[in-house]
């Protein structure tokens, strides 16, 4: 772990891009393996991927807009193919019809914007002789040489990385992986960096998928989730979560002091599609309102979800945040308040609350009739102490 992780538990929302080859034929990034395409067949994808008038700054903007902190995008996915320009492979960007390395270019992109930035690497390759072969075979050295190569490519050619994310290591065991040699590796070379829990090692945080699960207090974790179905490009994607659904997992996710890394599915020409920018810019709008309860917020010793508050609860320091899915009305009380309040105002508006603490109980007697926010209306308390239940 490195010595400084605070900026992760400070950041809370990051953006994963999902961007390869797969993006062409837009049938999201399994499209090989799933539809059995033989490789020779889609591998011509490559000469058809090419972003000329990509600009990552728009990545960039649109995660800033988003309230996004940080960036991970796939260096490589299971296919094979690496965005980056790599002298173990020929299966590449800069030397197939993109000839661009567009690793470099979203890395300077997202550094110049401000945001920590991540890699992508899947440890499983499709295409590599010696992973079809497996791990009992004479093939698969050569092939975790290439893998480690890859890593070390990827960890000395770009700068300093702030996170490392790996995925599909399997089959088999860190052994066969050398996973302790490939993460000394990468803290020789990027001592700052941080890993993830799929490089066959506990890593540094954990990272449940498509759900939410607050690890055990103290340990590192990251909700990774898609915004529509699929986290490659699929075409004609109809169907997307509403902002409201994802703000309630951000807060919940927050309440229970990990991060949400939202996924977002660029077109072969590198455009985010433009529902998935809609929903992220309306969460960034009620980020600039709220953000105060969510960056930094640690694990809500009051509770965070399935709490006595409908939308659920968030905390930093001696402040409990409510999270209101559904507006009262004027009156409304809530219970199981181990603390005493000293104060109480509205964060979607800045106003003051009238409050009665009786015992563990809280009443609001003149709230605002209607929902101050078309989402979720936030209470701020100050606390006595660290927010917490009552006996
Ligand atoms: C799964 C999928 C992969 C995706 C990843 C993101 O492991 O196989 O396509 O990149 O989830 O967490």
């Amino acid at each position: 772990m490195p010595a400084d992780a605070s900026w992760f538990n400070e950041a809370k929302f990051g953006m994963v891009i999902h961007w390869g080859i797969y993006s062409v034929p837009a049938h999201a990034e399994w499209m090989l393996h799933d539809e059995k395409i033989p490789f020779e067949e889609y591998r011509r994808y490559a000469d058809q991927f090419a972003p000329d008038d990509w600009d990552p700054r728009d990545w960039v903007n649109l995660a800033q807009e988003a309230g996004m902190r940080y960036m991970v995008l796939t260096a490589r996915h299971h296919d094979g193919y690496c965005l980056y320009d790599s002298d173990l492979s020929d299966f590449t960007a800069p030397k197939t019809a993109a000839r661009r390395d567009l690793i470099a270019e979203y890395i300077e992109a997202a550094r110049a914007g401000g945001m920590r930035v991540g890699l992508y690497y899947s440890l499983l390759d499709w295409h590599h002789p010696g992973w079809q072969a497996g791990p009992e075979s004479d093939e698969w050295p050569e092939f975790i040489e290439y893998v480690h190569g890859q890593v070390r490519e990827l960890c000395t050619n770009y700068g300093p990385l702030d996170v490392m994310w790996f995925d599909g290591g399997g089959p088999g065991c860190a052994a066969c992986w050398r996973a302790e040699k490939l993460a000394k590796m990468i803290r020789e070379l990027q001592p700052d960096c941080l890993i993830n829990n799929r490089g066959l090692l506990p890593g540094d945080f954990d990272t449940p998928e498509q759900k939410i699960e607050a690890s055990e207090a103290g340990r590192m974790w990251e909700s990774c989730l898609v915004v529509g179905h699929r986290w490659g490009f699929y075409r004609n994607e109809q169907y997307y979560k509403p902002p409201t659904r994802l703000l309630l997992d951000l807060v919940h996710i927050a309440g229970g002091g990990g991060n949400l890394l939202l996924n977002v599915s660029p077109m072969a020409d590198g455009t985010i599609p433009e529902p998935q920018q809609e929903i992220l810019c309306e969460m960034g709008k009620w980020l600039a309102r709220h953000g105060e309860a969510i960056y930094g917020a640690q694990r809500c010793k009051y509770g965070s979800h399935g709490t006595f508050v409908n939308g659920g609860a968030t905390a930093r320091g001696n402040t409990l945040y409510l999270h209101m899915l559904l507006w009262p009305g004027q009156q409304w009380a809530f219970s199981e308040l181990g603390n005493t309040v000293q104060n109480a105002r509205l964060l979607t508006t800045g106003e003051k609350l009238e409050f009665v603490q009786e015992g563990d109980r809280v009443i609001f007697p003149a709230l605002p009739k209607e929902p101050p926010d078309p989402h979720l209306s936030v209470i701020a308390l100050e606390l006595d102490g660290e927010p917490r239940r009552s006996e």
